[in-house]
């Protein structure tokens, strides 16, 4: 086993920067939540116990698709199974999982999230609350991974949340999304029952942002184009 900075080295200052991303915007308490990105068949993680918010890239840990530490001088974080889990059923590109606030007040009363607002689509519509097991456990990572199914983002009853996507910078834009999404709903939700998106209106939301490839810039087109 190696602690050279060589492996992965990118990796895990990427991971490194993601964790004080999302402390920097409040997901983040003390310890609490980690955080990885697959390059192939090998997976830059947080170790366990580091404070997040602080992380420096030492701190993180290269695993194999198995678990195995190839390199790093500290444990991976006790949710392994859970990141590699959605590694492996998934095939995606990287991990967050939080206790941010509003996710987790709303992961102790609701079985899911409805879809409140057009921008969940993003994480695939009404997000699920996987069923409550305790942190670390096989229970958890499979009630977790069950959760996902077509989905990037679960809510994990009276724990927290977790998202997953391609590249580390949209699974953090995920939780950041998810976060927000909680934060309105739980503020509807003070002021009476929320209004929750048909599939009709669903649909037509997937539609138009595909025609418009929505959440891109793009030139002027030329009937649009006056003096400048
Ligand atoms: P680790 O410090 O082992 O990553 O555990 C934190 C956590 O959030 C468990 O769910």
């Amino acid at each position: 086993m190696t602690d050279s900075s060589t492996v992965l080295g990118q990796e895990r200052a990427a991971v490194a920067d993601a964790c004080r991303r999302l402390g920097a915007e409040g997901l983040l308490i003390g310890t609490a939540g980690n955080v990885s990105v697959r390059a192939e068949d090998r997976v830059a993680i947080t170790a366990t116990g580091a404070v997040l918010a602080e992380l420096t890239a030492d701190q993180v840990t290269v695993v194999d698709l198995d678990g195995k530490v190839v390199a790093g001088m500290l444990e991976p974080t006790s949710e392994l199974d859970l990141h590699l889990g959605v590694y492996r059923r998934y095939g995606t590109g990287a991990v967050v999982h939080t206790h941010a606030p509003m996710a987790t007040a709303l992961s102790l009363v609701l079985d899911e999230l409805p879809c409140i607002h057009y921008q969940l689509l993003t994480l695939g519509g009404t997000v699920r609350v996987a069923p409550y097991a305790t942190f670390g456990t096989p229970e958890l990572a499979e009630s977790v991974l069950a959760a996902l199914e077509g989905r990037s983002a679960a809510l994990m009853a009276n724990h927290g949340a977790v998202t997953h996507a391609p590249t580390l910078d949209k699974a953090v834009e995920h939780a950041l999304l998810l976060e927000w999404a909680c934060g309105v709903y739980q503020r509807a939700a003070a002021l009476g029952p929320p209004r929750v998106l048909d599939e009709h209106q669903q649909l037509a939301v997937i539609e138009a942002a595909i025609a418009r490839n929505y959440g891109t810039t793009r030139p002027v087109p030329p009937e649009q184009e006056g003096t400048r």
